[in-house]
């Protein structure tokens, strides 16, 4: 989908949430969307972004993908997602996955969200949401998506580019080679480059690790930007960002792009293990929540 979202040519504002895990049966993390919502009704920005991880287990229940998605009907302003993992299933990084991502999953997402990649020209930008799980999927969408966005360099006819997509590009450099969960795999992230060749891209906005980090490469500056709703216990992931929960506000500028990390005293910094102390628990706590 390609359209036109704002003609103006001055300062556009965008706020980006992200990994809202927002469940059907398990509500924990809800409060922290609602509060979420009334910051954005505050701060009034011109569109609002959540990059992924927006469900629960959506790969798993349909209930959650319409859960969220009601959630989201109720923001204030317009808003626009990527899907991530937790939405519709992994990328076929390495064999085996639990919930990896099929046709069926990506038609359920659909269904809730509606497309799962689109550009928008906004503020004398374009923006481009990309399915970071579809990469290396062999499914027909993931050639759709290329098609789409081969036409990129010269829709965007030099104006910079922003791309939102689930999954960090990379850690530290586009030249790794190593095939993790965490990132678009090399080969993928190869293809995705020359796509955006010859397109002036200027930010990359990712959610999936649940931390923040801010640092430039060759030009790009990448924002990995927080939870809304929790982060996760330095036993199971260890600490390579901030570890905070919070959003972060962008100011795009025909010529650069300033941009504000939020740790909202309104947003309740919740640890994973509060709800889940050991794989596949649940704790009394969450019980709580959810009585
Ligand atoms: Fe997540
Ligand atoms: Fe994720």
């Amino acid at each position: 989908m390609i359209e036109v979202y704002a003609d103006s040519m001055g300062a556009f504002r965008i706020i980006q949430i992200s990994d809202t895990h927002l469940g059907h049966d398990r509500r924990w993390f809800v409060p922290n969307f609602e509060a979420m919502r009334a910051i954005i009704a505050s701060r009034r920005p011109d569109l609002v972004v959540n990059t992924g991880d927006i469900s629960l287990d959506g790969a798993g229940s349909e209930d959650d993908l319409a859960f969220a998605r009601r959630c989201h009907d109720g923001l204030p302003v317009p808003w626009r997602a990527v899907p991530g993992n937790h939405d519709l299933g992994d990328n076929p990084w390495s064999p085996g996955l639990g919930q990896p991502i099929d046709n069926e999953r990506l038609a359920r997402y659909r269904r809730h969200f509606g497309e799962d990649s689109w550009i928008l020209e906004a503020g004398g930008w374009v923006l481009v949401g990309v399915n970071a799980q579809l990469l290396g999927s062999g499914l027909a969408a993931e050639i759709d998506q290329r098609i789409r966005l081969a036409t990129l360099p010269s829709r965007a006819a030099g104006r910079p580019v922003a791309l939102f997509i689930h999954k960090p590009l990379f850690d530290r450099s586009p030249d790794e080679t190593a095939v993790t969960h965490r990132y678009v795999p090399p080969e993928q992230r190869a293809r995705l480059g020359e796509l955006f060749r010859g397109a002036d891209l200027r930010l990359v906005a990712s959610g999936h690790v649940h931390q923040h980090r801010r640092h430039r490469e060759g030009g790009v500056e990448h924002f990995w930007g927080p939870s809304t709703a929790f982060v996760i216990p330095d036993r199971r992931q260890p600490a390579i960002g901030y570890k905070r929960v919070g959003y972060i506000e962008y100011t795009l500028f025909p010529s650069h792009v300033v941009a504000m990390t939020v740790e909202a005293p309104e947003l309740t910094n919740h640890d994973l293990d509060e709800f889940m102390p050991a794989e596949g628990q649940i704790s009394d706590a969450a019980r709580r929540v959810l009585a």
